[in-house]
């Protein structure tokens, strides 16, 4: 008899998770990061694997330790982290939870700038780091069906989401508010509205276990839709 198993509904898929901060070299001592921990993607990527997925999770140099069961690919910058992605593919679906840094430094240094005793003071020259989740979702043949993305907005967070949804080609954003007074940069709890081409939907604030939870359940949902179509 054939039996339904709910619990194990992305088995036979493939899906690739960012994750964590990235950090860009200034010298080989002094880098530029952001306060992302990883727990997000993290909390993802095991639920993902929960319902059976095989997943690929790229993170950058995290504070939280990544999931078991998942195959671990560790980057520093975001030029690797794209590299990683592309390594990873074909995929059925990719979510881009990284806080991926916006530029590079560059004028990195190979060796450590120091102070010349004159008091003057180096200067640093950026480049814009390749925009992994746009890149992704604007892929040919090789596009996962689903591609979802974040949005962590201190602003009119619902109205940047939905711009940034449409400007990067993705399915989903996964919009959330970090000013300072949230309290969810950093915190345990997370509080998301996930804009699709159909509209915003707001959950309550859950742990960022719980929001992955549902998360992965709705991926597997599109999926199974996907394979229907
Ligand atoms: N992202 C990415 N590669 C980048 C920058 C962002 O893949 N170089 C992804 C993030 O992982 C996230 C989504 O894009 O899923 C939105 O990131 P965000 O920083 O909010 O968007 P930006 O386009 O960088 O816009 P902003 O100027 O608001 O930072
Ligand atoms: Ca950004």
């Amino acid at each position: 008899a054939v039996v339904s198993l709910p619990s194990r509904r992305l088995s036979g898929r493939h899906v690739i998770v960012t994750s964590g901060p990235t950090h860009e070299p200034i010298d080989p001592v002094r880098y530029i990061a952001n306060r992302s921990s990883g727990a997000q993607g993290t909390a993802i990527a095991a639920a993902l694997r929960d319902l059976g997925a095989r997943v690929s999770f790229v993170t950058g140099p995290a504070e939280v330790p990544p999931p078991e069961g998942v195959e671990v690919i560790a980057v520093e910058t975001a030029r690797a982290m794209r590299d990683a992605v592309e390594a990873a593919l074909p995929a059925d679906a990719a979510v881009m939870a990284a806080a991926v840094a916006d530029w590079h430094v560059a004028n990195a240094r190979a060796g450590k700038i120091k102070k010349d005793g004159s008091g003057r003071l180096p200067e640093l020259q950026f480049a814009e780091n390749p925009d992994i989740l746009a890149w992704i979702s604007q892929l040919g043949r090789d596009r996962p069906s689903l591609v979802v993305g974040f949005a962590a907005e201190t602003d009119d967070v619902l109205e940047n989401a939905t711009r940034k949804r449409k400007r990067k080609g993705c399915d989903w954003i996964v919009a959330n508010d970090v000013s300072p007074a949230t309290g969810i940069m950093g915190g345990t709890e997370n509080a998301v509205t996930l804009i699709s081409e159909a509209g915003a939907e707001s959950w309550p604030r859950l742990s960022k276990q719980e929001v992955a939870l549902r998360l992965a359940e709705r991926i597997a949902g599109a999926l199974d839709h996907a394979q229907d179509g």
